[in-house]
């Protein structure tokens, strides 16, 4: 009975919701909604009720943008219990308010918090909301839960939020809240979790925060909070979890600090602490996850550590620890991470560190590490990184390590390994980067390091790796860095280094490589940086290397290259670097470098080069050191001979008088053709004035036409026929003194038409200059015989040139093509 009045009260749309409510309240346990109502009393309790409330939302959705307030669509009426995102009490009256990831765009100024009376959780995390917290917040006393996170409110945080005497639970996380933490959060007794981070909240940590004796989350990372650890926090019995990283707290850190017994994670790192790891931190029994880091603490570590027998997390990177570690250290056991880099710790690497097969990240990079790799490694299946570079480690690795399914990054670099490049590697399936430069590794590369089918970075230079490059390293298709530089590998480069088509950075300098340099490099499509310096290649660069067009860096000096430079390097446009000093280069510099705009840094030193340096920026502002002992430079570089300007002006003096004559010659063609051609038009037009005359025909026929190598009448007919009288459909662009039509003549001959602006279209007489510029336009280009100029046609209603056709970017390729050969 009850159930259906019920439904008779609440439109059907609704009882679900109502239901569903029944179950919120049930499940959480506040206190106000403790009465069973009458079912009779609830209709008109919850109309006078739910008044006041409706108004404050609905008031409130007409402050949204027009998008947001589409998306609270279900907002109206004047039953809220209906609303999107909003649950009732049995009353009516509104207990929960959640537009968490709604998509909301707006203020909070819209909102008469006064209103709200009975809401005990309001969630808006995830929306767009911005402007700052109005004070009248205050007002929700029976708050329980707010969230607000992620979103762009910004201001100060309300003090009057220290009103809501109920909250749980404040998070406020992820805004651009500024200003200082409200002290009034002390006066809330029963906050459980507080997170405020991702602010850019400053000022002191409020030592009434120590009042709140039910906290136990405080996050307040990731803001400019200063100041250092008030001991009051210390008295939070409750605290499982302390973030107070990433802030501008200094000080020391407060030997209370062992007080908080219930700690599990504490995070103070990436602050300003100085001095000491308190002793007492041994006190904190239950802890997991420790860190430091970033900060300037100093040795010694206390040996209290390790008491801390949970702790699975330790970081105390990025400090000033000093000396050795104690060797208490050796009793945490179980740690799934371990970072110390970057300090000044000496002696040997905890033993024990993978007793407890739990290891995953190691990293004791950039300290002074002696003695050798702890045998708790080898057998440390769990290691995921392990990073000991910049240490002063020692001992044969041939044996050190064991395999690890899980590994991913591994960097043994700067150390004093010996022994030889272990086997077991090529069984570490998912690892990505191998590094073990600057130690004294011998012996070969395993061919079998061709099947690390995840290998992305493989550096072993500076040791004394000998033999050849196995050619199964072609096989490593992910590869993005190769460095075997310094070392004393011999034989040539494998053709197989071709197919590395991801290959980014390729360095094989200072070893004893020879004879060629393989012409399929140029299929490393991806070569950012390129270093075969301090080898013995000799013979000519292969000019594949061109296809490399996102080459940065390319260094080729100190071998024995002989043969000219080849043009294409030209067309490396991405080019910054490029030093091809102490070689046999001969010749002079091609032109295509006048193109090569990004260049900056270049040694063309010691070789046989001579001629002018390109005008451009990188051999303008050259040093004399980068030119120095060739055969025959000359330029602007200071050093260097200036380019005898007569020399160079007879040359172009020559080809200007070649251009003349050729022009001249084609211009006295033309008009020899012309001439000719008119006289034979003219005849010809006399006998048909006769034969139309005789024949009566009322043909309009050409009064004047020119055309080159063949039937001008025939051609000129079918180019207007081809370009349905040069119709726009058959434009192609705009040239200089003309527009370009496209005309296909016939299967496979395919023309382009400049057609010239007719000038004078009265006369009869041609105007030559437009097609004398145009033929001096085509005679300027360096290899005019590239577009074929066919001819040209002058009519009284027409003058047009023909040119070969070619496809949109072709010419460039034919041009550059050329200008290789
Ligand atoms: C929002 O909608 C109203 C009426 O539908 C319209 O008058 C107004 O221009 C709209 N505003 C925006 C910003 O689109
Ligand atoms: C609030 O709504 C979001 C989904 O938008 C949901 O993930 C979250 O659990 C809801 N909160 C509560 C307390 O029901
Ligand atoms: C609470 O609401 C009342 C009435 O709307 C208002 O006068 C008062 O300023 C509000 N309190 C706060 C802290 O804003
Ligand atoms: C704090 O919570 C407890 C139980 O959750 C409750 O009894 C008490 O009234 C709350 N205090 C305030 C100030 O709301
Ligand atoms: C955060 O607030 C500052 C001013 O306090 C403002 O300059 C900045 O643009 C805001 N950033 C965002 C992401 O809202
Ligand atoms: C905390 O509450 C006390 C009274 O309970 C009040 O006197 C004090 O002003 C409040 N502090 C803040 C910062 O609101
Ligand atoms: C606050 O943070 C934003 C980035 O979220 C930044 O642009 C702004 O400069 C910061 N404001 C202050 C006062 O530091
Ligand atoms: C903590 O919570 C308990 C009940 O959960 C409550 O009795 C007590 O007042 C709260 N506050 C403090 C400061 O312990
Ligand atoms: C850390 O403190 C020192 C002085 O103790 C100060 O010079 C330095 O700027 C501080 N660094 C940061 C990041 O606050
Ligand atoms: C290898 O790496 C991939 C991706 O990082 C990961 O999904 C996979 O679980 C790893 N395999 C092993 C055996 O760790
Ligand atoms: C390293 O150990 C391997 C075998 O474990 C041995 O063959 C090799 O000679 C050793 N190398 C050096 C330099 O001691
Ligand atoms: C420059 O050319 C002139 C004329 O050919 C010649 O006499 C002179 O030696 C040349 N100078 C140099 C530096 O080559």
């Amino acid at each position: 009975m009850a159930s259906s009045l019920l439904l008779s009260i609440l439109p059907r749309l609704c009882v679900f919701f109502f239901f569903s409510l029944l179950f919120l309240v049930d499940t959480t346990s506040f206190h106000e909604i403790g009465v069973s109502p009458s079912y009779t009393s609830f209709s008109t309790v919850r109309m006078t009720k739910n008044k006041d409330e409706v108004e404050a939302l609905l008031n409130w959705k007409s402050t949204f943008d027009n998008h947001s307030q589409s998306l609270l669509s279900s907002w109206h009426g004047d039953n809220p219990c209906c609303f999107t995102g909003v649950a009732c009490n049995y009353y009516g009256a509104i207990t929960h308010l959640n537009l968490s990831n709604v998509g909301l765009r707006g203020t909070l100024d819209g909102l008469d918090f006064s209103r709200l009376t009975s809401v005990v959780s309001f969630e808006l995390a995830n929306n767009l909301i911005y402007g700052s917290i109005p004070s009248s917040i205050g007002n929700i006393s029976k708050l329980n839960s707010l969230d607000f996170s992620s979103n762009e409110l910004s201001g100060e945080i309300p003090p009057s939020i220290g009103m809501l005497e109920s909250l749980h639970y404040l998070d406020i996380y992820a805004n651009n809240f500024s200003g200082h933490i409200p002290t009034s959060l002390g006066n809330l007794s029963n906050l459980s979790e507080i997170n405020l981070f991702q602010n850019n909240l400053t000022g002191p940590i409020p030592t009434s925060l120590g009042k709140l004796g039910n906290l136990t989350i405080f996050d307040i990372s990731d803001n400019f909070i200063s100041g250092s650890i008030p001991q009051e926090i210390c008295n939070l019995r409750s605290l499982t979890i302390l973030f107070l990283a990433d802030n501008s707290l200094s000080g020391s850190i407060p030997s209370e600090i062992g007080r908080l017994a219930s700690l599990t994670v504490l995070f103070l790192s990436y602050n300003n602490f100085t001095g000491l790891i308190p002793h007492s931190i041994g006190n904190l029994s239950s802890l997991s996850a420790l860190s430091l880091s970033g900060n300037n603490l100093a040795s010694p570590i206390p040996t209290s550590i390790g008491s801390l027998a949970k702790l699975t997390e330790l970081s105390i990177r990025d400090n000033m620890f000093s000396g050795s570690l104690p060797p208490e250290f050796n009793r945490l056991t179980h740690l799934f991470t371990l970072l110390m880099n970057n300090n000044e710790l000496e002696g040997e690497l905890p033993k024990d560190v993978c007793l407890g097969r739990s290891l995953n990240y190691f990293s004791a990079f950039k300290n002074h590490f002696t003695g050798p790799i702890p045998t708790s490694l080898e057998s440390c299946s769990t290691l995921i990184r392990l990073r000991l570079e910049e240490n002063q480690l020692i001992g044969n690795i041939t044996e050190a390590f064991g395999i690890y399914p899980h590994l991913y990054y591994v960097d043994l670099s700067y150390n004093h390994f010996n022994g030889e490049l272990s086997r077991k590697w090529e069984r570490c399936s998912n690892l990505t980067s191998l590094r073990i430069s600057n130690n004294q590794i011998s012996g070969e590369i395993p061919a079998i390091f061709g099947r690390m089918a995840q290998l992305g970075a493989l550096k072993l230079s500076s040791n004394f790796l000998s033999g050849e490059i196995p050619r199964e390293l072609g096989s490593l298709s992910m590869l993005l860095e190769l460095d075997l530089s310094s070392n004393a590998i011999t034989g040539n480069i494998p053709t197989e280094i071709g197919l590395l088509s991801h290959l980014a950075h390729l360095n094989l300098a200072s070893n004893n490589l020879s004879e060629l340099i393989p012409m399929q490099l140029g299929s490393c499509k991806s070569l950012l940086t390129l270093n075969l310096s301090r080898n013995k290649f000799w013979a000519s660069f292969p000019p594949d290397i061109g296809n490399a067009q996102f080459l940065e860096v390319l260094d080729i000096s100190h071998n024995l290259l002989t043969g000219n430079i080849p043009g294409v390097l030209g067309q490396l446009r991405m080019l910054q670097v490029l030093n091809i000093s102490h070689n046999c280069l001969s010749g002079s510099i091609p032109h295509t470098f006048g193109d090569m705009s990004v260049l900056t840094s270049i040694d063309f030193s010691y070789n046989n080069l001579e001629g002018p340096l390109p005008n451009v920026k990188a051999f303008n502002e050259a040093p004399f050191e980068a030119m120095q002992h060739n055969k025959g430079l000359c330029g602007n570089v200071i050093g260097l001979p200036k380019c005898n300007s007569t020399e160079s002006k007879k040359r172009n003096s020559h080809v200007g008088l070649r251009i003349t004559i050729i022009l001249f010659l084609s211009l006295l063609g033309i008009i020899l053709l012309s001439c000719t051609l008119i006289v034979l038009v003219i005849i010809n037009h006399h006998r048909r004035r006769i034969i139309k005359r005789e024949n009566n025909e009322q043909a309009n026929d050409l009064d004047f036409m020119h055309i080159l190598n063949y039937d001008g009448k025939i051609f000129y007919n079918r180019i207007v026929e081809a370009t349905e009288g040069f119709d726009s459909k058959y434009y192609v662009g705009e040239g200089a003194y003309g527009i370009v039509y496209k005309a296909n003549i016939s299967e496979g001959q395919t023309f382009a038409i400049k057609q010239i602006s007719p000038s004078q279209d009265d006369s009869e007489i041609v105007d030559l200059i437009p097609f004398e510029r145009e033929i001096q336009a085509l005679t300027n280009i360096r290899h005019r015989n590239i577009v074929k100029f066919y001819g040209f046609c002058s009519h009284v209603q027409h003058h047009f040139l023909v040119y070969e056709y070619m496809e949109r970017g072709s010419l460039r390729m034919v041009l550059t093509m050329m200008k290789e050969q």
